[in-house]
């Protein structure tokens, strides 16, 4: 098995929790703490190599992002009645210690262990890492009795067979084949594509691994049952996504679908929180969009503008039609404006008349050199209708003037647009959906 190397950590942790039967806490209390936080995942990245954990989206919840995750479980939001808890890819079972903060306690740690192992379920197809989640379950029993424990109290296998509802196991399988389930589901599922179903109803081709899990978690619940997950932002943010956002709409009220940013310091991917509570069939589809930040203002710029992709493709465009200027993302300055480009190309397809903005797709979110906007536009003038490429976002006003062209490019360059677009589209391209939503000034 790939991550059998990870058993070199799982024996570490079963002698961690011998010490603790022993009732050495004293001794140990620190250790215990590193266990239960972020040292399964270090230990997954020293012990697991990358390609490993890529290829089996093997990354654990520690640090900010899971206590962020657990104080959502215990928030308002969260159903009061929640005694149970079910993580499908449970990994090193982070998502499953946040939960069992919320649990109560019986009087003795093998009460305690019993009460929880009979509340909480998870599985992963991975041995070690199960093997993981039951040794740090039973830590986290024991750290709530902060050192109670007397020599010979407990037996280390029957507490960790208590928790003998988290063993190995296909979760996808296990959700698909449950209807009903009457408790809160926890989702950090793997992140990386499959490929969808033939019955799959919302894309076809490649489709990320956490889409697929979340429906089929979201259709699993009981009705009034609720999930929490940590996905990737792409689902939340990406137009590939929209069909799969509406499905869920249709099975769950998405109560709470709030950008985080990246994950952790080691793993360079946006992600974002999803909170949801299943709801019956027949409701409508929530009107209003619950995944996006209220958009800034009433109007907005599809009203005064069209908003467009570049319609030439270099490399595949045949060099037929007749010849025009070209602008190409190369030839744009960074902010202000020019006039026809010296660069010329034959296409045969649509010219943009200027005056037109021109907006570069290509956007980083984030921390910008020097107050740079998220999206800047640049006001391209003069006679020629030119070919634009499809780098390029074009916003030609229906106006036909510059001064409407003047008054976008400060749109464009305010701070508050920035912020917005930050929240709003995480990946590293805009889209023209999201340009036609930002706000225009009557
Ligand atoms: C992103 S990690 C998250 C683990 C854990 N939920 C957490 O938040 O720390 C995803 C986990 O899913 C597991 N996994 C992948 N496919 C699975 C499947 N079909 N069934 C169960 N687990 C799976 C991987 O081994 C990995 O441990």
């Amino acid at each position: 098995m790939r991550t059998a190397e990870y058993g070199v950590y799982t024996d570490r942790l079963r002698v961690l929790a011998s010490d603790v039967v022993r009732g050495s806490w004293g001794r140990v209390e620190q250790d215990v703490h590193h266990a239960l936080n972020g040292q399964a995942a270090q230990q997954l990245r020293s012990l697991v190599p990358l390609q490993v954990r890529r290829d089996e989206g093997a990354f654990f919840t520690g640090g900010p992002v899971r206590a962020k995750f657990a104080s959502l479980l215990g928030g308002p939001e969260a159903s009061a009645t929640a005694d149970r808890y079910w993580d499908p890819s449970c990994g090193a079972g982070d998502l499953l210690i946040a939960a069992s903060e919320g649990l109560p306690t019986a009087p003795t740690l093998a009460g305690t262990v019993r009460l929880w192992g009979g509340r909480l379920r998870g599985c992963d197809l991975h041995q070690p890492f199960v093997d993981a989640a039951r040794l740090r379950l039973f830590l986290a029993a024991a750290a709530r009795h902060q050192g109670e424990v007397q020599p010979q109290s407990i037996d280390l296998e029957s507490g960790l067979r208590a928790f003998r509802g988290i063993g190995v196991g296909d979760g996808l399988a296990e959700l698909r084949n449950t209807a009903g389930y009457r408790g809160h589901l926890l989702l950090n599922p793997p992140y990386g594509n499959t490929f969808a179903d033939d019955d799959c109803d919302w894309s076809s081709g490649a489709v990320s691994q956490a889409a697929v899990f979340v429906l089929a978690g979201a259709q699993a619940l009981k009705v009034g049952q609720q999930l929490h997950g940590v996905l990737p932002d792409v689902l939340r943010s990406g137009s590939r996504y929209e069909p799969w956002r509406s499905r869920i709409e249709s099975v769950l009220k998405v109560d709470r679908a709030e950008l985080y940013g990246q994950f952790d310091p080691h793993t360079d991917i946006d992600v974002f929180f999803l909170g949801g509570t299943r709801k019956r069939k027949s409701r409508p589809v929530a009107t209003v969009a619950p995944w996006w930040p209220a958009p800034i203002g009433a109007s907005t710029i599809e009203e005064a503008f069209e908003v467009r992709v570049g319609p030439v493709v270099d490399n595949r465009d045949p060099h037929t039609g007749p010849s025009a200027p070209f602008l190409t993302a190369r030839d744009l300055p960074t902010a202000g404006s020019r006039g026809i480009p010296g660069r010329t190309r034959q296409f045969a397809g649509r010219l943009v008349a200027p005056p037109f903005v021109a907006i570069r797709r290509t956007s980083r979110p984030g921390a910008r050199a020097g107050g740079e906007a998220r999206a800047a536009g640049v006001l391209v003038t003069g006679v020629e209708p030119i070919a634009v490429d499809n780098h390029l976002i074009t916003a030609s006003p229906l106006s036909g003037d510059e001064s409407d062209c003047k008054r976008l490019l400060e749109v464009l360059e305010s701070s508050t647009v920035s912020d917005w677009l930050d929240q709003r589209i995480r990946c590293r391209h805009l889209t023209v959906g999201v340009i036609r939503s930002l706000p225009w000034p009557h």
